[in-house]
């Protein structure tokens, strides 16, 4: 492999855009609406969450166990983008699954997750009609992935799993009242687990990070367990590597800063490393330093290779939720989703301001901090800084931390020693539109309270937390860059008919996933009850994963939405008129191994196919919807 596309100049030349009429022009409007987040929340307008045609004056919507995306009655649904489509002038999926690997990487990827629009300017304004959107590709199923499973296994699998990993970037367009993708684009791209990406920040060139391939540490072949994402006010997009661990065989006794991030020698059963060597770390050992990073993407220049942000830490992270504090500094803040992992926020060091500065290296310097949460309500953000000291020790050579690329490649092992509050896994960070109040999903933890595990505390108060919660935090002075917050909880998740403590006033939910804000403050919530145990035992209530409107001034949750068997909802964006709502059905029909039996691959699901007759069948398939809204008015916002 050359390194030769790796021109840092390359990059930074025109990373901000500037050159890019659309760019040029998204800036001049403002059309990404980023917070600067001062008011308090009792100045917010009436109409925050009871916004004109407000979804809770909709009838109800019960929760459903069909096989089929159910709305809230007033509300359409319609398929834009599955598993398979081709981006642009491609091959669409053949239904028994036998597209070539080639193929796969011009196709849309597998497992939707989170993503974003971004719009064109047309006519001076942010279009509603005409955009790009970008889309995680979690991970895969091999059942369904291939024709005949994992049943016999080859190179060609192993390069088909990889492409169907990643991000899409398609270009959409609503034309005579529905939206299309439009074919061919060149905007169009797949990024997989083979695309070139850069490294920047405190962990580039580390030794750490030096591998055969890529002796000086400056690049990385893909990314791959794209989670949750992030939006930059200079309209790039932030894709989040999670479970990386899951990909590699690890060694017999993994070291304890392998058992840390979860390095097994099973992995998670991908089999990448049986016809890749780079994912067997006996033979590379440093290869599995150089994923669990957020990695910018610019989806107005396809032709650059997005870039590995190591300033904003190594851990699984889910999202990478953007803010602009007061003074103009960039603020991230980011959740790793394990078990008693951490909350987590990025300060950069520069100033952002709209056309002026250099984004090229606006995420490389800052301060990573991770979040205490005290018993009384209040916090602290702790600065994961080279050399800082606390009550447990320091950052420094003694303990393994020599600079500051130690300190972000061995993120988690820093936030130990810093005392952080250990989470009921920190899934999507949404930030009010006005407020600023920052709002977390812990999604789960039933492993709390027990025997030689953390127990309940104010934040995390529920032992076998199976449900779990929503806590939200007010920065000091609604400044997002202050060291100090303070804390409530927003939900105790759960039906309150079955479940002591939960505090649900509304439609019940269970294991908060995906959050997000539309223009308004009305706070978006999808659920991610996992396979294993949906629509059983005390998840029976719930029916399928669903997604839920939250006013949070009064509390009230409203299911507008219920998905197939089997799927989690996650991934939401809308159109700057808030008239189409983008989402993702991730993983229809899958079994608690989340890996099908290739030979009854429409078992416990047939959607899209049975839903929607254009799509292509043969599989069930993850895909992204539109919502609108029968009178016209806006859904979101
Ligand atoms: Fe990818 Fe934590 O969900
Ligand atoms: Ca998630
Ligand atoms: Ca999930």
């Amino acid at each position: 492999m050359s390194n030769t596309c790796f021109d840092p100049l390359d990059l930074s030349a025109d990373h901000d855009g500037l050159a890019n009429p659309f760019r040029r022009r998204l800036l001049a409007a403002g059309a990404l609406g980023l917070s600067t987040a001062s008011l308090p929340l009792s100045s917010l307008a009436a109409s925050v969450g009871r916004a004109q045609g407000s979804l809770f004056d909709l009838p109800p919507l019960a929760a459903s166990t069909a096989d089929a995306v159910r709305v809230a009655p007033g509300l359409k649904v319609d398929l834009l983008y599955a598993w398979g489509d081709a981006i642009s002038d491609g091959p669409n999926a053949r239904p028994d699954a036998s597209d070539s690997a080639a193929d796969q990487a011009r196709q849309a990827g597998m497992h939707h997750d989170g993503m974003h629009f971004f719009p064109f300017i047309e006519h001076g304004k942010p279009s509603s009609s005409h955009g790009l959107l970008c889309i995680n590709h979690e991970y895969t199923d091999d059942g369904l992935l291939h024709t005949d499973g994992q049943q016999t296994w080859n190179a060609e699998k192993v390069s088909k799993s990889k492409a169907a990993h990643g991000v899409s970037v398609i270009e959409v367009r609503l034309e005579q009242g529905r939206w299309q993708v439009v074919r061919p684009s060149r905007w169009a791209r797949r990024i997989t687990a083979d695309t070139p990406c850069r490294l920047a920040g405190p962990a580039r060139a580390h030794p750490a990070m030096l591998t055969q391939q890529d002796r000086r540490g400056e690049f990385v072949l893909g990314t791959f367990n794209n989670c949750a994402m992030g939006v930059t006010p200079w309209g790039t997009y932030l894709t989040c590597e999670e479970n990386f661990n899951g990909y590699f065989k690890g060694p017999r006794q993994p070291s304890p800063d392998q058992r840390r991030y979860g390095l097994t020698e099973q992995g998670f059963g991908f089999r990448w490393h049986e016809f890749d060597e780079r994912f067997d770390t006996n033979r590379h050992p440093n290869e599995p330093n150089r994923f669990g990073w957020v990695v910018e993407i610019d989806p107005w220049r396809p032709d650059q290779p997005p870039v590995k942000r190591t300033a904003l830490g190594r851990f699984k992270h889910e999202g990478a939720t953007v803010t602009q504090a007061k003074d103009g500094r960039i603020v991230v803040y980011m959740g790793d989703d394990e078990r008693f992992e951490y909350v987590y926020k990025f300060v950069s060091k520069a100033r952002y301001q709209p056309g002026k500065s250099d984004t090229a290296q606006l995420l490389d310097d800052g301060t990573l901090y991770v979040a205490r949460f005290e018993e009384d309500g209040s916090g602290q953000w702790l600065p994961l800084r080279h050399g800082e000291r606390f009550a447990k020790g320091a950052l420094n050579s003694e303990a393994g931390f020599h600079n500051q690329g130690d300190v972000v490649i061995r993120c988690r092992q820093a936030a130990d020693i810093a005392g952080a509050t250990p989470m009921d896994r920190p899934e999507w960070i949404a930030v009010h539109p006005v407020s600023g109040e920052v709002y977390v999903t812990l999604t789960n933890n039933s492993e709390r309270g027990k025997t030689d595990r953390v127990g309940p505390d104010a934040a995390n108060p529920r032992a076998h937390n199976i449900h779990g919660h929503i806590v939200r935090w007010r920065e000091a002075d609604g400044d997002a860059t202050a060291l100090r917050f303070n804390w409530d909880i927003f939900a105790l998740a759960g039906d309150p008919a079955q479940t002591q403590g939960s505090t649900i006033r509304g439609d019940a939910f269970s294991c908060p996933d995906g959050l997000w804000f539309d223009p308004s403050g009305q706070l978006w919530i999808q659920t991610d009850v996992s396979s294993g145990v949906l629509n059983q035992g005390d998840f029976k209530t719930f029916g399928n994963n669903q997604m839920l409107v939250a006013d949070v001034k009064t509390g009230q949750t409203r299911r507008v939405l219920t998905g197939p068997l089997g799927c989690e909802l996650t991934g939401i964006t809308a159109t700057p008129d808030g008239r189409s709502l983008f989402v993702n059905i991730q993983h229809p029909g899958e079994t608690p191994s989340e890996r099908t039996d290739p030979s009854l691959p429409t078992a416990r699901s047939g959607w899209p196919a049975n839903q929607f007759p254009h799509a292509t069948g043969g599989r069930p398939r993850s895909a992204t919807i539109i919502i609108t809204r029968q009178d016209g008015h806006p859904v979101a916002g």
